[in-house]
This record gives C-alpha cells, structure tokens and sequence, in this order.
C-alpha cells in the first residue's frame, strides 16, 4: 500500500501545504479579534510567546510521527506506541482526532460560507437579486454546499494534484492581498491610533489568566495541532527533509500572517472609528468577532466609496481563499483514514465523507443557536488541548527515545548534537503537557 501513498514534491510545496493548513479563519479573522477583545498588544506579546515555545514543539510532535509512520493517524499512533493497551490507546486517540478535524470542519464550512456571501455581495445587483439576498438562510446553506463542493474537487484530486497544488497557487496570491491591503489602510487617517493599540503592551494586563487561556487556545488552534492534520501533512514529507526546519518555517509563516492580519485589521478599526463608524461596545471595550468582520469593516468599506468596495471585495476573496487552503486538510485526515484503513477509493471516501460532514454543517445551520457554539467550544476549547497533550504523551512517554532520534536524523543526520535536540524533547515530555494541563483545567473550571 505504500507504494501508492502520495507525497509532496518538494520542501515548498509542503511548505505551502502546511501553512495553508495553518493559515486560515484562526489567523485573520481569529487573532485580530482576540488581540481586540484582550486588550490589543498585551494579547500579541503573550501569544507570540506561547505561540514559541509551546505550540512549535507540539507541531513538531505531529511532524515526527506522520513522517515516521507513513500512515493516518489512527495507523500512525498504533505503530508508535506499545502493548496492547498502548496500541487501543493509539488507535482511539487518533480517531478522537479524526472525528474532532471533521467537527471543525462542519462548522468552518458555515463560517466560510459567510465569508463568500459577504464576498460575492457586491455582485448582487448584477445577478438582479436583491441586496440583503445573499445573507438568508437558503443562501447561506447554498454558500456552505458550495464551500464544501470546493473542499471536496481538491481533495479528490489526492496530494500532488490536489493539495499541493492548489495550496501553491493560492497562498502567494492570499500574502499578496493581505500585503496590498496593509498598505492601503496605512494611508487612511486614524490607522496610526490603531497601531498603538496593536503595538505598545499594556504590560498590567499580560498576566491575565483569561488572556492566557485564550492566547493557548489561538495558538493550538492557528497551528491545526492536535486533529492530526499536520501529523497526515507530515507523512507526506520526504525522508530526506529537515524536519526541525520545515516546522520552524511553517510556524513563521503561520505567526507572520496572524501579525499581518492584527497590522490589517486593528488600524482598520480605527480608521472606521475616524469615518464615524462604531467601534467599541457598551462597555468601551473593542468590538470583536462577528461584529468586528461583518458590521466594522463592512461599514468602513461602505464609508470609503469606490475604493471601499475593492477592498471589500478582496478582503472578503482574501478569508475565503484562507478558508479553503484550511478546510482541505481539515478534510484529508477522514479521507486518508478512509482509504487506508478501510481499502476505500479516494473519489469514493472524499464523496462520502464530505457528504456527511455536508450534511452535519446543514443541520448546524438551521438549528444554529443551540449546535454553532457547542460544536466550536467541544472542538477547540476543549477537545484540541486534550488531544495535543496526547501526543505529547505519544511522542515523550510513550515512544522510544532511540525510535525519535533516528526519525529526525532522516534529513538531519548532525540533530543529536543540536540545540533542537537538547531542548525539544524535555519540552514534549514535561513542558508541554504541564501547560496543557494547567490551562485545560482553567477552561474546564471556568
Ligand atoms: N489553522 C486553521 C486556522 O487558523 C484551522 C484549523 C484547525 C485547520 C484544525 C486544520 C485543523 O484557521
């Protein structure tokens, strides 16, 4: 079976691959609205910290098991682990992981769906339809299909023709947006207040057991750790490979382009503020999640003519693009399990499976206030953290020392005499978990 497992081309197509996973909703809608209702910089300081020391580590964890064993993650912790009891445990462990990757799938295809329909919005008097036609719930199942269909044509397509590829088109063009942008909104009055706010730490406030939690969650989340997704992108990473280095730049460009997206969207905020848009609520505070995407910007969009609806339109191009270099890893994990688990054809298992998770994002939709925020606490606050401390369990406890050190000399033969070395496996084995541990435990109390 190995022989027919794909793998990526070269140390940039992974490249791109992986930060498309990393890249996504987390980054540009995600960060900057954590950095808005966390009291701007102080957020950012922390979460470049834990961003480090924490969740690099634990990316890394995923790479070295995925390259290891060739294989999907319920295959993958099996090998890694010993005994019996061990290999249960790995296998129940990595379908956890797999059916929690599908979980976030269903409802990043809701969250995507919004971000198309706020994208084609301009197109509406065109298409003779009215303006508020594309935010009704019948337009909103349509846009989360069509998301899905999207997902599911380029992963039917497997690793080369598929992920790769379409990760490579679509990154540069999502960092040439994002950078055009920032440019733009740097001319706009008021974007200088902005960047104080996104800039110079309130120090008071880094302390904060809330902000660290959520810093934590933001982390795990932007670096799709935990579901197994760069533990699949991992097994399609050549023997030959530097490990430590792809992780390292993965997580650069994942850091980057969340900074990129603060540097965006805080000065926006305060060049709507200066066009007499509402930005603070009740309380003073910023305006963040959904106001912030849907009713700020679009309302700074609006106040900016002409112009304004360009960016609007890129903007909107520019989520929706993240979204899907996301979503199709978020989609190989099922598949790859699927088909090497259970002997399914690739076009069958990515149909069906995509269907299904279709089909959970529908009924989300209309029964939207009782599932939306119970699917995304059940993933991300509480089953992401849970499931990086198992593989930092796997991959400290569990596996043998010799068994890692050989797997990351593959492409690296001068590792054990590194700093990465040195460093990294204290951190898998105490270090991580220990964190973890601290701050599940604040999540579950509060
Ligand atoms: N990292 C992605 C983002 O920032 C989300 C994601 C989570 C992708 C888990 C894959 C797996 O939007």
């Amino acid at each position: 079976m190995s022989a027919v497992r794909g793998e990526f081309s070269s140390r940039f197509s992974f490249i791109m691959a992986a930060a498309g996973s990393a890249v996504g909703l987390g980054n540009i809608w995600g960060f900057p609205t954590q950095v808005a209702s966390n009291g701007g910089a102080a957020f950012v300081l922390v979460y470049l910290v834990l961003a480090f020391v924490l969740a690099y580590p634990a990316l890394m964890a995923e790479l070295v098991i995925g390259r290891f064993a060739r294989a999907n993650a319920v295959a993958a912790l099996q090998k890694v682990a010993r005994g019996p009891a061990g290999k249960k445990l790995g296998a129940a462990t990595g379908f956890y992981g797999i059916v929690v990757a599908s979980l976030i799938l269903s409802f990043y295809g809701i969250v995507a769906g919004w971000m198309l329909a706020h994208w084609l919005e301009p197109l509406t008097p065109w298409l003779g339809l009215q303006a508020g036609a594309v935010h009704t719930i019948a337009a909103q199942l349509v846009f989360t299909l069509f998301f899905m269909a999207a997902t599911v044509a380029i992963i039917t397509g497997g690793v080369k023709d598929g992920i790769e590829k379409w990760s490579s088109r679509l990154m540069p063009l999502l960092l040439l947006i994002l950078s055009l942008l920032i440019l733009y909104v740097f001319t706009q009055p008021g974007a200088v207040s902005g960047l104080k706010v996104y800039l110079i730490p309130d120090f008071s406030r880094i302390g904060d057991r809330g902000l660290i939690v959520s810093a934590l969650g933001q982390a795990f989340f932007s670096l799709s750790l935990g579901v197994g997704t760069m533990l699949i992108y991992g097994s399609y990473i050549s023997k030959q490979e530097n490990l430590p280095v792809l992780g390292g730049l993965v997580t650069l460009i994942d850091i980057g382009i969340a900074v990129m997206a603060g540097l965006l969207i805080i000065p926006a905020m305060y060049v709507a503020l200066e066009n007499g848009v509402e930005i603070f609520d009740a309380s003073g505070a910023l305006l963040a999640e959904g106001a912030l995407v849907f009713t700020v910007l679009p309302a700074l969009f609006d106040s900016m003519g002409v112009a304004g609806g360009l960016v609007g339109f890129a903007f909107f191009a520019l989520m929706s693009i993240a979204a899907l270099t996301s979503s199709i890893s978020m989609l190989e994990v099922p598949v790859a399990y699927t088909v090497e688990n259970h002997g399914f054809r690739r076009n069958a298992a990515t149909w069906l499976i995509g269907g299904t998770i279709s089909a959970i994002s529908l009924a989300v939709i209309l029964s939207f206030d009782a599932l939306f925020g119970l699917v995304v606490a059940f993933t991300t606050r509480f089953s992401q953290p849970l499931l990086g401390l198992m593989l930092c369990v796997f991959v400290g406890w569990i596996w043998h020392r010799r068994g890692l050190l050989e797997e990351i000399k593959q492409g690296n033969p001068q590792v054990e005499s590194s700093l990465f070395w040195k460093i990294w496996p204290i951190y898998v084995k105490f270090i991580c978990p220990l964190i973890i541990l601290v701050t599940f435990g604040d999540t579950l109390l509060s």
